[in-house]
């Protein structure tokens, strides 16, 4: 029987994780079909139920449901446990697991960028992303971590769990020469006009600069950081990378990464050379 896979949202129309997952089953061979649904907050439980009801093979969960579905699965693994929040629904037998892929995608996309182990990694952000990511640098062997915040209570919590050091905005700007690397990971740039998270004015040139938002691709925070002679990454290779562990996740399948993220980069209409 033919599979099918679904992501769910409020909104859902901009999602583009149904074009790359369907491309990623025709490349692969993969008789299934991959659906965006809308569904409100109120009707998370129904959908849900619909999904295991109609034989879902598997889902993605994105913006506002990633919390509230915690309850609605029958388990979920340590990384989302963790994270306090799901971004992939894994169907096995009668039952849905959920896990988050979207801070390990985040990983293998820094990785991409060759960086050092020992790199002195600053985090913007105490939200859920930032969350995410913390643990999985940690993961991955990144030891050198400092957390920043509007609001540094947030900050303090985050670095407190997961080992990192913290600093105040004030500290952090200050100091700024003395990163690698500068992590992005607020909501602040998914409108062009918005300010930036934090000043970039002592940013050091060469230092590596990465986003984790992906539309728009060049994000005032990127702009600016190119300008002060960073490199930069932006967030396409998060989204193509926490999409591939959840595909290998539900069908055993490496799907290609490299080509998905020039693929989706035309498609934002970025230039992908500049990654
Ligand atoms: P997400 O799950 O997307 O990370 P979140 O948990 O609401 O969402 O976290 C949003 C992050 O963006 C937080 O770090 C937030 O800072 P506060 O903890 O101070 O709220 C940050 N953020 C949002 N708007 C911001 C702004 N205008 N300037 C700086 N940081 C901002």
């Amino acid at each position: 029987m033919k599979k099918w896979y679904a992501v769910i949202g409020d909104p859902i129309a901009h999602s583009l994780s149904p074009f790359m997952h369907e491309i990623w089953f025709q490349e692969n061979d993969i008789e299934a079909s991959f659906l965006p649904i809308h569904v409100e907050p109120s009707k998370l439980k129904q959908a849900c139920e619909a999904l295991q009801l109609l034989g879902a093979s598997g889902f993605n969960v994105t913006l506002p449901h990633k919390q509230a579905i915690i309850p609605l699965l029958d388990g979920i693994d340590d990384t989302a446990a963790k994270m306090n929040a799901v971004n992939t629904v894994v169907r096995n037998g009668k039952s849905f697991k959920g896990s988050n892929t979207d801070g390990d995608g985040f990983v293998q996309s820094l990785l991409t960028a060759d960086p050092k182990l020992d790199s002195r990694v600053l985090l913007v952000g105490a939200g859920g992303a930032a969350r995410g990511i913390s643990f999985a640098l940690k993961r991955a062997g990144f030891e050198d971590v400092t957390i920043t915040n509007r609001t540094y209570r947030r900050a303090e919590e985050l670095a407190e769990e997961t080992g990192s050091k913290k600093l105040t905005k004030a500290e952090a700007e200050q100091n700024l020469d003395g990163f690698d690397i500068i992590i992005q990971t607020t909501s602040v740039g998914l409108a062009e006009d918005e300010a930036l998270p934090i000043s970039l004015e002592k940013v050091r040139k060469g230092t590596l600069a990465a986003d984790i938002v992906y539309n728009p691709i060049d994000t005032p925070f990127l702009k600016k950081a190119e300008e002060k002679g960073c490199k930069t990454l932006n967030g396409v290779g998060m989204f193509v990378y926490q999409g591939a562990i959840g595909f290998e996740k539900w069908t055993g399948v490496k799907p290609d990464t490299e080509k998905m993220i020039q693929v989706i980069t035309e498609k934002l209409g970025g230039n992908y050379v500049n990654r």
